[in-house]
């Protein structure tokens, strides 16, 4: 089937389907109701150009290429902003003479430059939109709506809104002529969506006929074609007055996702250690840095205090300096032999030359003995001191099971969260 050519072949374009679809962008107004220093499409919002919001949402509804008209002195500004997202025209003197510079400009991307003659390639856009940069917050949903509109076989599509306020003529002297019936009436917004031959036919009847400039659908009009209108959205307002940048700035606080709490390089790092010592009669009992004199202690090189060592790796993983193996292996000798509290004093020195702080730590020891109730506090004050931070002490028994409960052996569970310190704070 031979699909008729919407540009050349108008008459039988009513039913256009697919294709690319492109959009117009008038950006050059100075935004003197704004009565900012900057021309309004630069304004920015939530620190991004209205601008850049206004392609961005064209972009996100699928528009494949973006015509933007800007004021003569923001052009090297402008495609510095927009890259490869825009193609960037300096603009007119008034709104509708910007659109059609776009439009030129566009036509001869696409291989054509005059507005009446179909001889364009095969490849022209089906479908132009015509948007306001200053409409920045058009959401795509809409923008989608609009498209659809044109592809299912309007000329020209305008999303209204109804009237919410009452609405009062006047006379030329600016004297009351009575209420209008607001049910008559809808408030336009853009993006306006056409049908490319359509639009070129428009703008250049009214170069030739030099008509007032009015919007683009008033353009349409004047040559005969009929507007369709279909719901606009309340999002879509035009930043006009500084209250309406304020109403910006909150919509985008609202449909903006949230902020991470926290990024994950700031985030808490948890680290876990366990160590298991055997027990051997007649060993001095070491365990949290006390000494047990009614217990027998655990062999190993060190004393064979398994809640220090338990500690130890647990802050040492948190950090990512692997384990107390990796730490005090042979190549440093000068800790053989060395009591679990000293290891652990190393082991918090090593911690926060490597930029950590030790937000807390804690420590459960598995075994039959020594009943540490007693000297709970004691051994939370032995540890919090080596490591600088608080360490808290718990005990239990694994209820005559396995070699801790046969008495064969002590063991220790660890855990410590450590803080990266704010670059230039003192450890
Ligand atoms: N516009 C344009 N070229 C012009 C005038 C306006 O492209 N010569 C654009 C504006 O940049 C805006 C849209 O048309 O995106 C709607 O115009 P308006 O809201 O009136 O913007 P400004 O003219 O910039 O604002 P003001 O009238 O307050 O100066
Ligand atoms: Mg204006």
């Amino acid at each position: 089937m031979i699909r008729p050519d919407p540009v050349s072949d108008p008459v039988h374009a009513d039913t256009v389907h697919a294709g690319p679809v492109i959009a117009l962008v008038p950006a050059a107004g100075r935004g003197e109701r704004l009565g900012l220093d900057l021309p309004k499409a630069m304004v920015p919002v939530g620190g991004v150009p209205l601008l850049v919001h206004a392609v961005d949402g064209l972009r996100a509804a699928g528009v494949s290429a973006v015509y933007v008209a800007v004021p003569a002195d923001q052009l090297t500004q402008s495609r510095d902003l927009l890259g490869a997202t825009a193609t960037v025209v300096v603009g007119g003197a008034d709104r509708v003479e910007s659109v059609r510079l776009a439009l030129v400009r566009a036509l001869a991307d696409f291989g054509t430059d005059d507005f009446h003659s179909g001889s364009g390639r095969a490849t022209l856009p089906e479908v132009v939109l015509v948007h306001d940069a200053a409409r920045a917050f058009a959401p795509p949903e809409m923008i989608r709506a609009v498209i659809d509109a044109v592809r299912g076989g309007a000329a020209a599509v305008v999303p209204t809104l109804p009237v919410a306020d009452t609405v009062r003529a006047i006379n030329a002297s600016g004297v009351s002529a009575g209420v209008v019936d607001r049910d008559g009436l809808r408030i336009v917004q853009t993006p306006q969506g056409f049908r490319l031959d359509v639009l070129r036919r428009a703008h250049g009847h009214a170069a030739e006929a030099g008509l007032p400039a009015t919007d683009d659908a008033g353009l349409v009009e004047a040559i005969g074609e009929t507007v369709e209108l279909i719901t606009g959205d309340a999002r879509a307002f035009k930043v006009t007055t500084p209250a309406d940048l304020t109403a910006a700035e909150d919509l985008l606080a609202r449909t903006r996702p949230p902020e991470p709490a926290m990024h994950p390089t700031a985030a808490p790092r948890i680290g876990t250690g366990i160590d298991v010592h055997p027990i051997e009669a007649g060993r001095p009992c070491w365990v949290a840095g006390l000494l047990f004199a009614d217990s027998d202690g655990c062999s190993g090189h060190s004393d064979g205090d398994v809640a220090a060592h338990a500690l130890c790796d647990a802050l040492l993983s948190a950090a990512g300096l692997g384990d107390l193996g990796a730490v005090f292996g042979t190549d440093r000798p000068e800790w053989s032999g060395a009591s679990g509290v000293r290891l652990l004093g190393e082991v918090a020195r090593l911690v926060s030359e490597a930029g950590y702080d030790i937000g807390n730590a804690t420590v459960q020891i598995i075994a039959n003995s020594p009943r540490l109730a007693a000297r709970r506090a004691e051994a939370q004050q032995v540890l919090s001191a080596a490591v600088g931070a608080e360490v808290s002490v718990a005990g239990t028994t694994t209820d005559g099971l396995g070699l801790t409960g046969r008495g064969e052996g002590r063991a220790a569970l660890a855990t410590a969260i450590l803080v990266r310190r704010s670059p230039g704070a003192q450890s």
